[in-house]
């Protein structure tokens, strides 16, 4: 006897658990528009971009596409201190970057600005690096759960609700990075 043809079950990127946020083609709009900006803000000016990894990957890659401007780039990872599941702000450095900022027009690209004492402790050490200037660009903000109420994040991509969201660089216990979308993980206890 021949086995029933499967049924295509849905894939990860249709997986039925996933609440589309923000489109791709939406994304890919907004970059844009973040590009632009950024181009005709650092005319003329020596920039570096400095990814956040790993979450700030696919932002990264996509924003400095539509920077029209010389510039050059860099990494670094941290590790945030968390006391249960708060996070403490603590960070501790665990790559670092390549090369010297001083002297240079810094942004600092996130995937995302929940309570902000990851970054807030971040720009401090990156401020004592003597950069000429340093600006922050977070491909989404989730204000609400903010303690670090002073920090501006100078370039948006979106306002996100104060819900778990994944995709676009994006992990829960590392997966759903890949998905070029952003959506909000329905069931938790599913995914
Ligand atoms: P915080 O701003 O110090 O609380 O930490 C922000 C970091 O927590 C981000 O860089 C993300 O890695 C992670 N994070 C916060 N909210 C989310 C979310 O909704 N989805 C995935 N990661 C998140
Ligand atoms: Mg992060």
């Amino acid at each position: 006897m021949t086995a029933e043809p499967q049924i295509a079950s849905s894939t990860e990127f249709t997986n039925t658990n996933l609440e589309v946020l923000f489109t791709e083609e939406q994304i890919r709009g907004r970059i844009a528009e973040l590009g632009k900006q950024i181009t005709t803000e650092y005319a003329g000016k020596e920039l570096v971009l400095v990814g956040v990894l790993k979450g700030c990957c696919l932002f990264m890659a996509d924003l400095m596409r539509e920077v029209d401007l010389n510039l050059t780039f860099d990494f670094l990872a941290v590790s945030s201190y968390k006391d249960g599941t708060k996070s403490t702000g603590d960070v501790e450095i665990l790559k670092d970057l390549s090369n010297p900022i001083r002297d240079k027009h810094v942004i600092v690209v996130e995937d995302i600005v929940d309570t902000g004492l990851t970054l807030s402790r971040l720009l401090e050490i990156l401020e004592s690096r003597g950069a000429a200037s340093i600006k922050l660009a977070s491909f989404l903000d989730k204000p609400d759960p903010r303690i670090k109420k002073g920090l501006k994040i100078d370039y948006t991509g979106f306002t996100v609700p104060n819900k778990f969201v994944v995709g676009y660089g994006l992990d829960a216990a590392g997966r759903y990075r890949n998905l070029p979308f952003i959506a909000v993980v329905i069931d938790p206890a599913n995914a």
